[in-house]
């Protein structure tokens, strides 16, 4: 199996905004230092958009999680999840050749393949709207012979339903996934022999078909014309259908919390000294961020230098309009509950001390974490 990049390269790559939203969403969920670990969903999320990862998509994705190009190339080399060359703008089908699904008939799958598709694997067909290749055990041993496509998979599959399959496809019809012979899941071909109580019948299909089936989340067409079908959970305005608990789509901008917009008011309203005293609720809140508008003005400050900050969250903050530690320096618990939710992470701030560490900074002293990132050993984010 060669995995390497295909000879002829996309001059760019860019995700689409609600992919990048839910891209920048995943980075968020994973420890501080371990945003590399969003490698794999970005580069899914990638290959969903545009079928195949090309060299600018995983230079697009080792930017956003500042890694090494070579060791994105490296994990998306590694897994035949991911394809390193274009496919089939319908359908790239996968093949399971070993033992149990060979010995049921996976030879005859891809004899199918080859008539109907291209005489050798990861060729286009001729209309560019089908691949296949073969793969190693997908784990659906006792469903065999089966293949995935996608993210589903289709099992207990003949030669003649798999032709008929293929047909489906090129119409625009979209089989459904799972056991085409008539079975629930995996039970036995001759009924089930024990747990007879329970009745496997509740839903129509079992969990996973059922879960694909419900939310349209199947085959996707990847022929750049029909660009819902790629993402057919996440609504026009970029929320993922009940999945607004978890965080994924962007939350609407949020209104400035009262006694944030207090407390600016008052510092705009506070140039002359005395008027300070009239505003004796906000005393404290007014106080705080004072510093924030003339640090403004301030040449940007190298945020990263912050534990718990990286190049994304870096980003975030100057789009929030933070650029100096002398702005965060200035924080007081409105300003940062009100970052908290622009920066959608609960807690970080007050977690990794930016207020502590950014006073050090911006008073020109180091801190252990800003002594490491000088020298280049980490970074953060
Ligand atoms: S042998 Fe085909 S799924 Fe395991």
């Amino acid at each position: 199996m060669l995995r390497r990049l295909y000879h002829d390269q996309p001059e760019s790559f860019a995700f689409t905004t609600a992919n990048q939203t839910w891209a920048e969403a995943q980075i968020t969920k994973y420890p501080e230092g371990r945003q590399a670990s969003a490698v794999i969903p970005l580069l899914w999320r990638a290959q969903e958009q545009e079928g195949w990862l090309s060299k600018p998509a995983l230079e697009t994705v080792a930017d956003m999680l500042d890694m090494a190009y070579i060791r994105v190339l490296e994990v998306a080399s590694f897994y035949f999840m991911f394809q390193m060359q274009p496919v089939g703008s319908v359908a790239h089908i996968q093949i399971c050749g070993t033992t149990s699904c060979m010995i049921c008939g996976a030879e005859d799958l891809i004899a199918v393949c080859r008539e109907k598709i291209a005489d050798k694997p990861h060729a286009l067909s001729a209309d560019g709207k089908f691949s296949w290749e073969e793969v190693e055990c997908l784990g659906a041993c006792t469903n065999a012979p089966m293949a995935q496509i996608g993210k589903d998979y289709f099992e207990d599959l003949t030669a003649d339903g798999f032709a008929k399959m293929l047909d489906e496809l090129a119409a625009g019809k979209v089989p459904t996934p799972g056991p085409q012979n008539g079975r629930y899941s995996s039970e036995p071909l001759s009924g089930l022999t024990s747990l007879k109580e329970y009745d496997s019948g509740k839903t129509q299909y079992n969990a996973s078909v059922q879960l694909a089936t419900d939310i349209g989340d199947s085959i996707k067409r990847i022929d750049g014309t029909e660009v819902p079908i790629l993402t057919p959970w996440v609504g026009k305005d970029g929320v993922v259908a009940g999945r607004a608990a978890e965080g994924q789509p962007p939350k609407p901008a949020p209104t400035p919390k009262p006694a944030v917009k207090q407390a600016e008011e008052a510092q705009k309203a506070a140039k002359p000294k005395a008027e300070k005293a009239e505003t004796k609720s906000d005393k404290p809140k007014a106080k705080k961020p004072a510093p924030k508008k003339a640090a403004k003005a301030d040449a940007a400050d190298d945020l990263k230098q912050l534990k718990g900050v990286g190049p994304a969250l870096e980003k975030k903050l100057h789009e929030n309009g933070v650029t100096s530690f002398a702005q965060i320096a200035a924080w007081g618990p409105a300003e940062i509950e009100d970052m908290d939710d622009k920066l959608s992470f609960k807690g970080r701030i007050e977690r990794d001390g930016w207020v502590d560490q950014a006073n050090l900074l911006a008073a020109g002293e180091e801190t252990e974490f800003s002594k490491k990132v000088a020298k280049g050993d980490v970074y953060e984010d």
